[in-house]
């Protein structure tokens, strides 16, 4: 068996389900080429059928990318795949992602179906695509919960109709490791013409087993692993891309099997990602969390200090984490700058790196040294799309034994209105200024202000939760006023409410 592990990257189709992480078509294809310039071999890059920006999506990316495979999802219907072929027009190599659910739940509860119907659906699918393409996958929706005989089924089933890859979704989170590795050995073991075709896993990670399930596959024989940028996906995420890859590459004696991934641009992507999403890392999280590699107690800094082995298993350098990364400052030229952004998987055009570069040395006036997060969001800010609504003045007065006061200015589609408030606190008063101009029936879900952690001088960053008819809007913000930061997170928010 192959020992080289093909990595499907789903941070666009699964990752970007998630809500508030939705990318438009531009974004999209900023983090499409980042993963081809990573190293992925497919980009899952959308639902065709879900939508006409998904459909949009699956066509500029498969045109803006070159060698990795571009996969298009859809259900086990003509309809789903007629679009998804479509939408593949201009890829150089194109897959279609068909499937069904195949567990009891899904069958009688979801479906209403009976085994033997979806047995044969799934088969007529695969048939169907293969119309169009040659490279067809299948999906086995909640294959965690399936019974294995009658998934040994499906696969052999799906395979003699010409899946070229199989998909083992462990849809809900549910498989122990040791119960997922036998799975794919099950399989492995009982389907004939099991050789004809790849065994992918695709994990989910509601119980925190998505990354040791997703080795275990590997180990039992799966040689495709579906996963998404920093875990990012539905739920509790996704497998993420990083942990595979630097498990496999850190231990690769025991395992013996690798990637094409080039793992020093693996933090410049999360960042990226992390970014344009608004969804922010957490900082203890594996390989690209701010203290991965953070040594805080005396012992440990002491034992690196002697010998980096000591208390590291990996070299931040080969993730893209590197000390030269707090060198920019204020006398940092353009060059510098563009360096620096491609490192982490920006490709900006000469307007757009102009723009970031004024912005830069504002901030580059206020703080002593600009970090990867700062610059990477400006260059998010950057390629969002211009605002309906913008804040043009804010001033608040606050103190101790005062009532702040927001005075604020909002300039909406180019004209101007300004208002004020008194609040219990500063950012209070700010929203409450804004609502009187703003006069929508919104209510704040969630107000998460990130620590500072460098010191008083740092960028502070804001995401907020704005519910409006039942529906809840997600907005970001950052600036080295936190009071800007919340009326800018609150008026992101804002602009993506339906215009009235
Ligand atoms: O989790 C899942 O089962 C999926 C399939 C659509 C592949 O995302
Ligand atoms: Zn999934």
């Amino acid at each position: 068996m192959s020992n080289k592990l093909y990595i499907f990257d789903t941070t666009l189709r699964d990752g970007e389900q998630v809500p508030g992480c939705q990318l438009n078509t531009v974004e999209k294809i900023e983090v499409a080429k980042a993963l081809q310039d990573l190293g992925v071999d497919v980009i899952e890059a959308g639902f065709p059928i879900s939508s006409p920006g998904d459909f949009e999506s699956v066509v500029e990316i498969s045109k803006a990318v070159t060698w990795p495979t571009i996969c298009a999802l859809t259900r086990a219907v003509q309809k789903d795949i007629d679009v998804a072929a479509e939408s593949l027009q201009y890829a150089k190599k194109g897959r279609i992602h068909t499937g069904i659910g195949t567990s009891y739940y899904h069958i009688h509860h979801k479906l209403h179906s009976t085994p033997e119907d979806i047995l044969e659906r799934a088969a007529e699918a695969v048939k169907y695509a293969k119309k169009y393409v040659e490279d067809v996958e299948f999906y086995a929706e909640d294959a965690g919960r399936t019974d294995n005989e009658y998934l040994a089924k499906v696969v052999e089933a799906v395979i003699k109709a010409g899946a070229t890859v199989v998909n083992i979704p462990d849809t809900t989170g549910y498989c122990l490791p040791h119960e997922f590795g036998e799975k794919i050995k099950f399989l492995m073991d009982n389907v004939k013409g099991i050789e004809k075709a790849t065994i992918a896993t695709h994990c989910h990670n509601d119980l925190g087993m998505a990354t040791a399930n997703t080795i275990a596959g590997i180990i039992n024989g799966a040689r495709q692993a579906e996963v998404t940028i920093n875990g990012i996906g539905e739920r509790a995420g996704n497998t993420s891309l990083e942990e595979v890859v630097m498990i496999l590459k850190s231990r690769y004696k025991a395992l013996g099997i690798s990637t094409n991934i080039n793992t020093k641009k693996i933090y410049g992507t999360s960042r990226l990602i992390s970014t344009l999403m608004n969804m922010p890392v957490q900082p203890n999280k594996a390989i690209v969390g701010r203290n991965a590699f953070a040594h805080s107690s005396g012992i440990h800094q002491d034992g690196v200090l002697k010998n980096r082995e000591n208390y590291e298993i990996m070299d931040p350098t080969d993730v893209g984490i590197n000390e030269s990364s707090i060198l920019l400052t204020a006398r940092s030229g353009r060059a510098a700058l563009k360096h620096r952004l491609e490192l982490m998987g920006f490709d900006l055009s000469k307007e757009k790196l102009n723009e970031i570069y004024e912005q830069f040395l504002k901030i580059a006036d206020k703080k002593k040294d600009i970090r990867d997060d700062d610059i990477a969001l400006l260059a998010g800010d950057a390629t969002r799309q211009e605002k309906r609504i913008k804040l043009d003045f804010l001033q608040v007065v606050t103190g101790k034994n005062l009532i702040p006061m927001a005075t604020v200015r909002l300039d909406i589609a180019g004209e101007k209105f300004d208002a004020t408030a008194a609040g219990n606190g500063p950012v209070d008063s700010a929203i409450k200024a804004i609502k009187q101009i703003i006069r929508r029936q919104v209510v704040i879900e969630e107000f998460l202000v990130q620590a500072i952690t460098r010191g008083s001088d740092d960028i502070g960053k804001v995401h907020m939760q704005v519910e409006y008819n039942e529906t809840i809007y997600h907005g970001f913000g950052a600036n080295t006023d936190i009071i800007t930061a919340s009326a800018e997170a609150f008026l992101d928010a804002i602009n993506k409410l339906p215009v009235v």
